[in-house]
């Protein structure tokens, strides 16, 4: 059982930094997606009617490259009393804007990672940073699994607490543990490198393994693997979606040929998946099964549509899955819809996180 100290009832103008996830998809620098934002908000805000002063924290990383959150700040400014903007993470200025703070008030620092010493969680970046608050709340669940400064550094330096919208993610996400059966597990997405670990562990805990996205064609072109070799439970795609020429072509998946790049998955399979789907108990959903960014969205869309209507449990999760949700007003036809994709898959396999163990010490 995981169990986080409470937040102290007192924060009357005490400086509140707030380690959260607004790693939102931004179109010309503006916010695309806001769910996991709005899904942070009441939180914030929580904190901001009880006099605290606080500093939020976050990074914004899409493809490897770092943005600056100046745009999420711009969509913050309208939702939030006393919000501001600074465009550095830590210094002179940032605390002269700290030190000019009213109780109540909320400043957004720049992305973390802009600063080197986050992702390699230095001691020194995480005093610095410590220096800035007089407690800490983690509210970025999703980003838990990261062994970064802001999410494991930090707390060695301030008293640390687990927020409102993280425990609640620990508390749904728990259920999965002993999951009712049968249980599906559909995973898609594009982060290759950090799901497949997990892929085997799932085989363990599911009774059928459903690959989408970016994740088929490895899984495809690795047939000689551990993970082909014990692919029994692993439900292949009978027909995908490619680029001929210019052309979308549905081709059985026996056509592909090397050459090929894979769009999305075809009706034959996401209608095997459907039909799966209606006769499980549990369903844990991770990942677009297509390219969405290049409108491949069929596939994702169909089986959202029908998973939102089956009798099953379905908790899904991927920052990419929940934005697509959130665009196509999908969201409330799921039993959880969680802010976190690979912390989501961390905490499932391995029952507890980073993030999470430096709260409960
Ligand atoms: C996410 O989008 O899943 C989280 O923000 C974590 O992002 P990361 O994979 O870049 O650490």
């Amino acid at each position: 059982m995981i169990h986080f100290a409470p937040i102290p009832l007192n924060l009357k103008d005490r400086r509140i930094l707030m380690r959260v996830d607004f790693n939102v998809p931004l179109k010309q620098g503006k916010v695309e997606s806001d769910f996991r934002l709005l899904r942070t908000l009441p939180s914030i805000q929580q904190v901001s009617r009880k006099g605290g002063r606080i500093i939020l924290m976050s990074h914004l990383e899409i493809d490897d490259r770092y943005y600056s959150l100046r745009g999420v700040g711009q969509f913050l400014k309208s939702k939030l009393k006393g919000f501001r903007f600074s465009s550095t993470v830590t210094g002179q200025k940032v605390k002269r804007m700290i030190d000019g703070m009213e109780p109540g008030d909320v400043l957004l620092l720049e992305d973390l990672r802009l600063e080197p010493g986050e992702k390699s969680n230095s001691p020194a970046f995480a005093k610095e940073l410590a220096l800035l608050g007089d407690l800490y709340i983690n509210e970025a669940f999703s980003v838990s699994h990261r062994r970064h400064t802001s999410i494991v550094g930090i707390p060695e330096y301030l008293p640390s607490f687990a927020g409102s919208l993280f425990r609640k993610e620990v508390k749904i996400l728990s259920r999965a543990f002993k999951p009712p059966r049968p249980f599906l597990f559909i995973l898609g997405g594009n982060k290759f490198a950090t799901k497949a670990p997990f892929l085997e562990k799932f085989l363990k805990k599911a009774d059928t393994v459903v690959i989408g996205g970016a994740m088929i064609a490895p899984i495809l072109l690795d047939r000689t693997s551990r993970i082909g070799r014990t692919s029994s439970k692993i439900l292949m795609p009978r027909d995908v979606v490619v680029l001929r020429g210019k052309h979308k072509k549905t081709i059985p998946i026996e056509a592909l040929e090397q050459s090929d790049l894979i769009y999305d998955l075809g009706p034959k399979s996401i209608a095997r998946i459907v039909s799966l789907a209606k006769k499980s108990r549990f369903i844990l959903w991770n990942g677009p099964l297509g390219y969405l960014e290049g409108g491949f969205i069929h596939g994702t869309l169909s089986l959202a549509r029908a998973l939102g209507s089956v009798s099953a449990e379905v908790i899904v999760g991927g920052g990419d899955t929940a934005s697509f949700l959130d665009q196509q007003k999908l969201l409330d036809k799921f039993s959880f819809v969680s802010t976190a994709g690979g912390a989501m898959l961390d905490f499932l396999v391995e029952e507890t996180l980073p993030g999470i163990e430096v709260l409960e010490k």
